[in-house]
């Protein structure tokens, strides 16, 4: 592996070889998202627990302080709305490679629909952003998205999505956690695995156990967003999921330090 792609991949995966990646890419799709509509102000007090941020151009340029220190993972794909649900799979790429080494971005990520009928579209749209990022040294993260059909994340899926993430050439695999067979998952995927939180749950401790567990079972970390910035008490699920992460916190560990930083005793 050349240096600047080592250099890149380092700054997003720590020397623990763990990861806590803050996504506030939903908008591209979804509009102003709840909690998301300033999403400068959303970030502010979180930023400095989370390794990098995922996020667009857009709202890069518009909403971050360019003086911000954090990595960058540039989502460049896109091109559809909630408006059209049954078209989120057809995206396309957004943003230029140039683009990103102009943000100077430290990897740039794009969804897969396996199983859709875009499957074939997105999958090429994988191998060619892989083909033009590796030119300039810049990782790719593949997200295994999954559109409005979340019943389809069972491991026999994600393993299928995952393998073939990598298989094109991703550096780094974004999918979901299942509670069944998710060391299959991580296990058929040769490149570093990153779990997203999905839609907001109900307590706190439920996402610290997947954290917990889904490290457990071979992934480095997370991309989760929703679960940390639409709660009430961000940075408290920030520093909880990051002592997960990079201090192998237990479930109960954690709970114990959101409950702390939530009470103010932290
Ligand atoms: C969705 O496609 C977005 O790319 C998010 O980055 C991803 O779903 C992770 O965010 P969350 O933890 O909110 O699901």
């Amino acid at each position: 592996m050349e240096w600047g792609m080592k250099n890149r991949l380092a700054k997003l995966i720590q020397s623990d070889g763990r990861a806590m990646f803050l996504p506030i890419d939903h908008g591209y799709f979804q509009g102003p998202t709840t909690k998301l509509e300033e999403p400068g102000k959303t970030i502010e007090p979180i930023l400095p627990y989370v390794d990098a941020i995922m996020l667009t151009r857009g709202i890069l340029r518009s909403c971050v302080d360019p003086n911000n220190t954090k990595p960058v993972i540039l989502r460049v794909s896109g091109g559809t709305s909630m408006a059209r649900k049954e078209e989120l799979a057809h995206e396309g790429i957004t943003t230029s490679v140039r683009e990103a080494i102009r943000l100077n971005a430290s990897a740039v990520s794009m969804s897969i629909f396996v199983g859709s009928e875009r499957e074939h579209e997105t999958l090429l749209n994988l191998s060619n952003l892989v083909n033009e990022c590796e030119e300039y040294g810049i990782p790719t993260m593949a997200v295994t998205a999954v559109g409005t059909e979340l019943g389809k994340r069972d491991a026999r899926y994600l393993a299928l999505a995952c393998r073939i993430a990598a298989e094109l050439g991703a550096r780094v695999v974004k999918t979901y956690y299942c509670e069944e067979g998710f060391e299959k998952v991580v296990r058929g995927c040769p490149v570093p695995v990153v779990m997203a939180g999905g839609p907001k749950v109900e307590t706190e401790l439920e996402v610290f156990k997947f954290i917990h567990d889904g490290i457990q079972k071979g992934a480095i970390g997370v991309n989760l967003g929703r679960n940390i910035w639409q709660h009430s008490h961000p940075v408290a699920m920030a520093k909880a999921i990051r002592a997960i992460i990079h201090e192998n916190a237990t479930p109960k560990e954690a709970q114990a330090l959101f409950d702390e930083v939530k009470s103010g005793k932290k």
